[in-house]
């Protein structure tokens, strides 16, 4: 399925490779396959590149599984020292600005239910905004801050054996990212099945 959707539709933007893309796809169509209980979220959602690929298989499966989308649409924020790469000045405050409108009209010309959409910076997001179970979570908000908050936010919702993917986990220009991930394996060994790291991503299975 993920290989035939990814041949009838091409990404619109460049902000995730073909690679990843196959991968965290597979990755949700086996927690889809497994009927694992809860919806499914995106942190970092920017103008829906990834997302219209999860509600294609959503759609696909005939699933009733909601689609939980979350991002500030103002773009990336401040860096915190975590962040720091020395490689150099890329990704700055406002980067990657996106915009919530473009992305629900995306959805609607590709003919798929329309998402729950959250604007707001994650630290400002509580439990009220997020769904009750999770089942499959993509994180990719790309700074130490943005990934920390994502897994406050998500933690303890996800159901068991959920799936959570994190972008950036093997990027040296993004060193946050794996640091956020590292210290929320460290904090909840007992609740991981499994760990690994593939292409760039963080892939972590819940007990
Ligand atoms: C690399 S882009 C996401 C790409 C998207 N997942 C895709 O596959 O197309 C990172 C996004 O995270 C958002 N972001 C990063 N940190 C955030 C934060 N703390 N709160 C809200 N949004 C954040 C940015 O606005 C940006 O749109």
């Amino acid at each position: 399925m993920v290989d035939g959707l990814l041949k009838k539709y091409r990404p619109i933007s460049d902000q995730v490779d073909m690679v990843e893309l196959r991968l965290i796809l597979r990755e949700f169509e086996e927690a889809l396959r497994a009927n694992i209980s809860g919806d499914v979220c995106e942190l970092g959602c920017y103008n829906g590149t990834t997302s219209l690929y999860l509600g294609r298989l959503i759609k696909a499966y005939k699933s009733d599984k909601r689609l939980w989308l979350y991002d500030s649409f103002e773009g990336l924020p401040e860096k915190s020292s975590e962040d720091e790469a020395g490689l150099g000045q890329e990704f700055q405050a406002g980067e990657l600005k996106a915009s919530k409108k473009v992305l629900l009209d995306e959805f609607g010309r590709a003919g798929l239910p329309r998402p729950i959409v959250k604007k707001s910076w994650f630290n400002n997001l509580t439990l009220n905004d997020m769904p009750s179970e999770i089942s499959f979570a993509f994180l990719d908000g790309d700074y130490y801050k943005s990934i920390k908050d994502s897994f406050n936010l998500i933690s303890s919702r996800l159901s068991s054996r959920a799936t959570v993917v994190v972008d950036d986990y093997g990027n040296d220009h993004l060193p946050g990212a794996q640091k956020a991930v590292d210290e929320w394996r460290c904090n909840n060994k007992n609740r991981i099945a499994s760990f690994r790291e593939e292409a760039s991503l963080a892939i972590l299975h819940m007990v």
